[in-house]
């Protein structure tokens, strides 16, 4: 190979590389626009709304996630949960109203109308004590077999229902619905 062969090699090589970058930068030009436009509206879903699977999530047991920020509570309720729910006298009740964003805002908050299934197995709830905004303990916490506040003492029932102490509201049930084993949020 003589000497001038052996540049032009090189040369050409460089040149090689220098188009496949120039390819590359040309891609990243060309898909850029599109992501961005792609951008807005996958921003907006996942703020607004989510899929969280539940199928891992077994009777008597709770997972907590956070959404828009805030804690959501599923629980996925005993049948003695269930029952205990289903079997309180509506005039205990401090906060009458069902409080659940998928039904009729005035709908009375028995334990059928605080749930989202028929059963009455799946409870989802915003993780805020409605008094000042902390988050309630869960697991059968406070008197009545549901959640407990313990910044100033609220007890909620199985249904997440006040039953004593200073929150003014049974705790808030979002718009949420089931897709096979996919719970949706909002
Ligand atoms: S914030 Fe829950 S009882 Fe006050």
């Amino acid at each position: 190979m003589s000497h001038a062969e052996e540049h032009e090699g090189t040369r050409r090589d460089f040149l090689y590389y220098a188009t496949g970058g120039a390819g590359l930068v040309a891609t990243g030009a060309a898909v850029w626009p599109l992501v961005n436009q792609m951008n807005p509206s996958a921003d907006v879903q996942a703020l607004s709304s989510i899929r969280v699977d539940v199928s891992g999530v077994e009777s008597g047991t709770q997972l907590t996630i956070k959404w828009l920020g805030k804690p959501v509570f599923i629980r996925r309720r005993t049948q003695e949960e269930i029952e205990d729910g289903r079997a309180v006298d509506l005039n205990d009740l401090p906060d009458p109203i069902a409080q659940n964003a998928n039904i009729d805002g005035a709908a009375p908050a028995t334990d059928e109308n605080r749930t989202l299934d028929e059963n009455g197995e799946w409870l989802v709830m915003m993780g805020v004590c409605t008094h000042l905004g902390c988050v309630p303990l869960g697991d059968g916490a406070g008197d009545f077999g549901g959640w407990f506040c313990p910044c100033h003492g609220s007890h909620y029932d199985t249904a997440g229902r006040i039953r004593r102490g200073p929150a003014p509201r049974n705790l808030d049930v979002p718009v949420a619905a089931f897709d096979g084993d996919e719970l949706i949020l909002g």
